[in-house]
């Protein structure tokens, strides 16, 4: 083969997706953007800030809800027998995890941190599904014992494993986390790869251990995945292989676990068409996934149990963060750039979201396009590069939507502490996570014995209050 035949790509046959009408009735991103936004979750956002503070976020649990209810619909309608296990890392709010639990869910965590917040807030250990790359012996151990499903990720956990099943008198039930090659750039950090057989041999291994089960098979394909074909070939993956170990091993693959990565309808960076218009709907997802598994059902020893672990399609539409213009700054030869007090600290989604950012006052037709710019000491606290908006001036507010997954978990304290977090219910609006003071930094700090002098002997460090 030549080096320019080498360089050309195979031909891929292209994916069309039919687009809703009311996305073409309008050029991208125009009246959608500027209409003012005076209330969020039914309050209004003047009153929110004025009492809470800004920034604030501000959940909607009725959004919550009914994102948990359309997806376990669409699912069970199709396979009666799916567990959702809604992933925790992507908004451990507790009152988050608390409501989720409510309509149902089960907990998927990747940590010992996120396990015992199931645990504290009554998921008992048997409806929390354990994943994650790397897990410690003492977090092993404790899953196990409290009946929790594991998915193994590497070679050396589940050689960690088999140690503790030969220790102990009863068996243990592990999944096995594969890594089927679907979508570019590959996910291929996590699990055994079923292309070279790596899944295949960790599932003998596993067969060739008296106290070890192999309960079931993982895949996680990625996140932010619109294309529910994805999910179909990845689940026809998960059959494959669990029928060919069924018939080769004599085990019985009891479940099946999609993972997550289902879109929202927030918009990527960079791309053409709002995020509404390309990502698959609950209904195409579950559909996707269980026309193969009742398809090959009959072939099982007995029909898998499925679970899916939805993280952002649960939680990013209930969430907005509200914002205040603090300046408007002009910058020579370039756009007008709003400063605002909500930066990438708090939304760190900004990075790839192109986050839809509403005024919420009604200040006529004329637009102008604003580079949206947080109050962080770092050029790169951007929240959007080009957004259409009235004429702002200091003091306006702003809601930025659609700002429910990864935004808390991944949030740092930089520069400023975090604000208020407040969810809207029937029964009013609460505080479910304080405003930080200094001292949720400073407070587990010390200062050592030589740098307690005149000057530091009154610092709260030095006992000096
Ligand atoms: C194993 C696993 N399950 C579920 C999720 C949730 O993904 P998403 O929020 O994209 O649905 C993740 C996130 O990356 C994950 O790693």
């Amino acid at each position: 083969m030549t080096e320019a035949e080498e360089r050309r790509e195979s031909y891929e046959t292209p994916e069309l997706h039919s687009l809703p009408g009311s996305v073409l009735a309008r050029p991208p991103g125009l009246e959608r953007r500027i209409a003012p936004m005076p209330r969020v979750a039914g309050w209004d956002v003047k009153d929110l800030a004025a009492r809470f503070g800004s920034p604030l976020c501000v959940i909607d649990e009725r959004v919550l809800r009914a994102a948990y209810q359309r997806l376990d619909a669409a699912f069970r309608a199709g396979w009666k027998d799916t567990v959702i296990a809604a992933s925790i890392k992507t908004n451990y709010l507790s009152a988050v995890v608390a409501i989720l639990r409510s309509m149902g869910a089960w907990g998927e965590v990747v940590s010992g941190f996120e396990y015992r917040l199931c645990r504290d807030l009554g998921i008992p250990g048997g409806q929390i599904v354990f994943n994650g790359p790397w897990k410690s012996d003492q977090e092993l151990e404790l899953a196990f014992h409290e009946g929790a499903l594991v998915n193994l990720d590497s070679d050396d956990e589940l050689e960690r494993v088999i140690k503790m099943a030969r220790a102990r008198q009863g068996e243990l039930r592990v999944g096995l986390r594969v890594g089927v090659e679907l979508n570019d750039a590959p996910w291929d950090k996590f699990g055994f790869a079923v292309e070279n057989d790596h899944a295949l041999e960790a599932a003998r291994v596993i067969a060739r251990e008296k106290n070890l089960i192999l309960d079931g098979l993982h895949v996680h394909v990625g996140t932010y995945i619109p294309d529910a074909g994805v999910y179909g070939r990845a689940c026809e993956a998960l059959i494959g292989l669990g029928l060919r170990l069924e018939r080769e091993l004599g085990v019985e693959i009891r479940h099946i676990d999609l993972g997550g990565g289902y879109a929202s309808r927030n918009t990527l960076r960079h791309t053409l068409l709002p995020g509404e218009a390309i990502a698959a709907s609950a209904e195409e997802y579950a559909r996707a996934i269980t026309v193969p598994l009742k398809r090959a059902a009959a072939q099982f020893r007995r029909p898998p149990r499925l679970f899916i672990e939805p993280g952002r399609i649960l939680v990013d539409e209930a969430a907005a963060m509200i914002a205040t213009v603090r300046a408007v700054k002009r910058v020579s030869g370039q756009q007008k750039a709003a400063l605002v007090d909500c930066g990438v600290h708090l939304l760190p989604t900004a990075f790839w979201y192109e986050h839809e950012i509403r005024p919420v006052e009604d200040r006529g037709q004329a637009v102008e396009n604003y580079r949206v710019v947080g109050p962080l000491c770092m050029q790169i606290d951007v929240l959007r590069e080009s957004a259409l908006l009235p004429a702002l001036r200091a003091g306006d507010l702003l809601v930025i939507r659609d700002a429910g997954a990864y935004n808390f978990s991944q949030s740092m304290q930089f520069i400023h502490m975090r604000p208020n977090y407040v969810l809207v219910h029937d029964g009013g609006v609460d505080v479910i996570r304080e405003r930080e003071a200094d001292a949720c930094v400073r407070a587990p700090e010390r200062l050592p014995p030589h740098l307690i002098n005149a000057e530091t002997r009154g610092s709260i460090l030095a006992g000096g209050g």
